[in-house]
């Protein structure tokens, strides 16, 4: 096999794996939106990155009708351990916000290597056209990864003084 034959079995592989990874960010994302009540940023931000994920997973339906795979018929199967992770953190009373942020952060960190990857393998394999569609996922990623990282001080300051205030902190 020619090292561009290799490149495009990484490729797709590594497309259909980006597919299945900003579905599971929808359904990390989309349950903590409405429990956001004392955190109306946190909530605004993470609905304006659902309409980014939404985005980028069109961006992905484009790159893979373009190389002739249909993402109808995927199963979007991510086998990785943030589902759980988000899980713990909903069912875990009391500090959920917390633990959600980092679990945010941990997945758009986990994109941002993912969308790397495939831009690497987009250009050796010649998918030229692909690289600034993945380009703009990429930098949006960047972008969420940055604003989440900076939000945990506020978001645990507001925690503390909730929980101080006899409030529900974690919602
Ligand atoms: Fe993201």
């Amino acid at each position: 096999m020619a090292s561009t034959d290799h490149a495009r079995t990484v490729f797709m592989a590594g497309l259909k794996n980006a597919h299945a990874m900003e579905k599971q960010a929808l359904s990390i994302m989309q349950p903590q939106v409405n429990r956001l009540t004392h955190y109306p940023e946190l909530s605004r931000r993470l609905e304006a990155h659902i309409a980014e994920t939404e985005t980028q997973i069109d961006r992905l339906d484009q790159v893979l009708t373009s190389v002739g795979e249909s993402s109808s018929a995927m199963k979007d199967l991510f086998l990785s351990s943030f589902g759980s992770m988000a899980a713990l953190g909903h069912i875990t009373a009391g500090d959920e916000v917390l633990k959600n942020s980092f679990a945010n952060l941990a997945f758009e960190n986990y994109e941002i290597a993912a969308y790397a990857s495939l831009i690497s393998a987009a250009r050796i394999c010649g998918e030229n056209a692909a690289v600034p569609l993945l380009e703009q996922s990429l930098e949006e990623e960047r972008r969420m990864a940055e604003w989440v990282e900076q939000s945990i001080p506020g978001v645990t300051e507001t925690f503390i003084s909730l929980k101080g205030s006899g409030e529900k902190a974690k919602i």
